[in-house]
């Protein structure tokens, strides 16, 4: 290869890698999402804790449904995914003010594929 060539291929080369790190930065921020390792304790609990429970829990819980433990959720699993899996508009989704970020359901569904354990 003649030097000039294998410099502009050098200089190419860089310039591309740093595109492609520029926007991994801008697409996923610094933490990317890591659903390969959720539980109910780190994950899922808390994510119910503040987007649910405020509504879904004690004796005006609306719908009658208390989202406040694991056995409540468990039992009640398929109707609660099924609502937050709802579209952005839907009048079903939960929670009401929009459905939570990919993340969050990646969570979710990583967890109840792993058959919802109280982990
Ligand atoms: C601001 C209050 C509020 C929040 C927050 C909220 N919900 Fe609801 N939810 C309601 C109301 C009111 C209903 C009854 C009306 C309806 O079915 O849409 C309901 C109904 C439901 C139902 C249907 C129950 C049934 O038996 O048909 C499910 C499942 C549900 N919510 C799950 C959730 C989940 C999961 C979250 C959190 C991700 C959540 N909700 C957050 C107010 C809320």
């Amino acid at each position: 290869m003649k030097p000039a060539l294998f410099l502009i291929s050098f200089a190419l080369l860089s310039a591309l890698s740093a595109c492609y790190y520029d926007n991994s930065e801008e697409l996923y921020g610094t933490t990317p999402c890591d659903a390969s390792a959720v539980t109910w304790t780190a994950d899922i609990q808390p994510m119910l804790q503040t987007q649910c429970v405020s509504c879904h829990s004690g004796a005006s819980a609306s719908a009658g449904l208390d989202l406040s433990t694991y056995t409540l959720v468990k039992g009640s699993l398929s109707t609660v995914t099924g609502r937050m899996n709802k579209p952005m508009g839907d009048p079903l989704v939960m929670p009401p003010s929009g459905p939570l970020s990919t993340c969050n359901l990646t969570k979710l569904d990583a967890w109840v594929a792993a058959g919802a354990p109280e982990n």
